[in-house]
């Protein structure tokens, strides 16, 4: 059983919480027993509907057919910015922080407004038209908020694409999406380095015939390909546009946007998210997770190209008409200090970011933390993989001055927003520990067989039913999400994750259990780094697993057979490490290659991956059951290979 120290509720956060312990389990057990009256009831709080809708909910986890607000009309632009004009039309809504620490810009909500309408009216001269899906492939500028906005406002679908990722990986995605229109930038810059997005860009273009236009906005200046036909200038086609553009009235379950995320095989998957039920979840969320008050300038670091940067910089904020920091560079750019610089100088009060950036911080020393002020700060948060005690304590110590609860929150892309977390102010603080599920969020800890484990054994963590921001579908893919999600345990989504319960009811969740791999929080399929690495002619097979890493978490450890005659050496190691990085993006570096004469499997020939992840951890004393093994010894040379390297 896990056990840890309880921090509780700090008092200056108490006063101010919208729920205590009491209301939270109250609240709770009347979301599970009565949900329809539940959502209904946030769905008539934070959005404003054209129409209302008809049922609540409808459909289950046999079915899979399931919808949220049927028959009601809304629109997700509308809810973020037209919504709050009346009201806050002068409150800023983004604060835009560049990577260069002079660089500042804000926009107000009504100034946000404005930009929207135009660039719903550029797409629409462009032929845009409602339910086509539009490519975003933009670094952390102002315009990717507005460029997400207008796409919804015109009831297109936004499919963002991570602009670390390589010219291949951007291929694949706007091919798989159909996109029909890319916007993208001439480079983007971070940590004082640029990257050429337009260029790569174009390269993926090459194979993409139905890109039929591409907006390009001009953020540094720098020289670009261009392609008359076929590019317009960000900024050009603005000022030419009308600045009205009616918000589209779109059905609650029309497709917001697609977001691709790893999966165990090779190929990624298109995570469809609709809108009425993602936009009620991310909104309450963001209320309750992060304690929000109309004062509060709230900062999350994750890159918009992931769906942290979807459900809590863009849709969650903007749906509470909050005030959102969007930074474009990296915490050690100029200096280890500049994330703390970054609260001081615009007051942020809530700041939520990822445990590998605490970690890599925390490395550096408390020096760079002390310099600094962070006395705004009212709340921490940390999302996307495990936080590890050390890490905790020294987030709240340091950082936070022992004042400012964490909400460790986990979730993942297909479940639209936050499912386990503490809730400030209700949920006394267990480092390492997600806490309690969220409203109408109905999790369990099952065995292979889909029986409930007791406290203190871990288990798949499982969720037993729908809520407002589970994903639709696998875009174009039904059977896919049929099979991922809801074919090992039926009536149940599988989560992917173990993890376990203590008596007190605390979520401890403690890493995947299928092949992805996460790296400084990033999604990485083991398939899709085995495709690339099969597919090089010296190259035999190959298997990729994680392996622990102190800042990172984890990190890519690949066993690799070459092919007879072929000479595993460093250059070639270089080369395989090179290519993965190529054809993935810049986030998936393989930390190992361990070189394999062969690779263990069963009878079947199945590559038993449970046995290398615990030789690239080191897990040696405890194998398992290996009876299966075609070839045990196969192990053992693994085993004095690595103790050789
Ligand atoms: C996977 C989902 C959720 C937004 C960013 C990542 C891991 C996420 C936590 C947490 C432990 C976590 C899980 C999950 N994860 N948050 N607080 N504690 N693990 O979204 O890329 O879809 O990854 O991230 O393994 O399944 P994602």
């Amino acid at each position: 059983m896990k056990k840890s120290k309880i921090y509780d509720v700090p008092a200056s956060i108490a006063k101010e919480a919208y729920i205590n312990t009491e209301k939270y389990h109250t609240l709770y057990k009347r979301s599970i027993e009565n949900p329809d009256a539940f959502w209904a009831e946030q769905a008539k709080e934070f959005i404003t509907w054209f129409t209302p809708w008809k049922s609540v909910q409808s459909g289950d986890f046999d079915t899979l057919d399931i919808r949220w607000f049927s028959g009601g009309k809304l629109n997700a632009c509308y809810n973020c910015v037209d919504r709050h004009l009346k009201q806050r039309k002068d409150k800023i809504a983004i604060i835009w922080q560049g990577d260069d620490p002079n660089e500042t810009l804000t926009l107000t909500y009504a100034e946000l407004h404005e930009k929207i309408n135009r660039f719903s009216n550029v797409l629409k001269n462009l032929g845009v038209k409602s339910g086509d899906r539009v490519c975003i492939y933009l670094p952390m500028v102002p315009e990717v908020a507005i460029a997400m906005l207008a796409v919804a406002r015109i009831g297109a679908v936004h499919s963002v694409v991570f602009s670390a990722f390589s010219s291949d990986s951007l291929k694949t995605r706007i091919l798989d999406a159909d996109c029909k229109l890319l916007i993208t930038a001439d480079e983007g810059i971070r940590g004082g380095k640029t990257n050429p997005l337009k260029k790569q860009a174009d390269k993926a273009l090459e194979k993409c015939p139905n890109v039929k236009q591409v907006i390009v906005v001009k953020r540094t200046g720098g020289p670009v390909p261009w392609n008359k036909e076929r590019d317009v200038w960000y900024h050009e086609a603005l000022q030419q546009a009308s600045s009205e553009c009616p918000a589209e009235k779109l059905d609650a379950d029309s497709p917001l946007f697609i977001l691709y995320t790893s999966g165990s095989t090779g190929k990624p998957k298109g995570i469809l998210h609709a809108t009425g039920g993602y936009l009620v979840y991310a909104a309450i969320t963001y209320k309750y997770v992060f304690n929000y008050q109309e004062k509060d300038i709230y900062w999350c670091t994750a890159d918009i190209g992931w769906v942290t940067g979807h459900s809590y910089l863009i849709y969650g904020p903007l749906l509470n008409g909050a005030t959102t920091l969007m930074f474009e560079g990296v915490p050690h750019y100029p200096t280890f200090s500049r994330f703390w610089e970054i609260v001081d100088k615009h007051q942020v009060t809530i700041f939520y970011t990822a445990p590998t950036a605490i970690r890599a911080l925390h490395k550096q020393g408390d020096q760079w933390v002390k310099s600094t002020s962070r006395k705004s700060l009212k709340l921490l948060g940390t999302v996307g993989e495990p936080i590890n005690p050390d890490a905790w304590e020294w987030y709240y110590r340091v950082i936070g001055d022992k004042r400012c609860p964490i909400v460790d929150t986990w979730w993942q892309t297909e479940t639209g927003g936050i499912l386990i977390t503490p809730l400030p102010g209700a949920t006394p603080l267990k480092p390492g520990s997600a806490g309690w599920p969220f409203f109408g969020i109905s999790p369990d800890i099952v065995d292979e067989q889909g029986q409930s484990v007791e406290a203190g054994k871990t288990g798949n963590l499982i969720i037993k039913k729908p809520w407002p921001g589970l994903m639709k579908t696998i875009y174009g893919d039904q059977e896919r999400f049929k099979e991922t999600y809801f074919k090992t345990l039926p009536g149940n989504y599988l989560t992917g994750d173990s993890a376990e319960r203590d008596e007190d009811g605390y979520f401890w969740i403690t890493g995947r259990n299928d092949d992805i791999i996460k790296v400084s929080g990033h999604r990485i399929g083991s398939g899709e780094i085995e495709f690339i690495l099969n597919s090089h002619p010296g190259i035999a097979e190959s298997a990729a697993v994680a392996a622990p890493d102190e800042i990172k978490g984890n990190s890519i450890y690949a066993f690799v057979t070459t092919k007879s005659g072929v000479q595993p050496t460093q250059a070639l190691e270089k080369e395989l490490i090179q290519k993965v990085r190529d054809e993935i993006g810049a986030h998936a570096i393989i930390g190992t290659i361990q070189w394999a004469k062969d690779l263990p499997k069963t009878r079947s020939g199945k590559i038993m991956r449970r046995l290398l992840r615990k030789i690239a951890s080191d897990e040696l004393t405890d194998l398992g059951d290996t009876s299966t093994l075609a070839d045990p010894g196969v192990v053992d040379d693994l085993i004095a290979d690595k103790e050789k390297m």
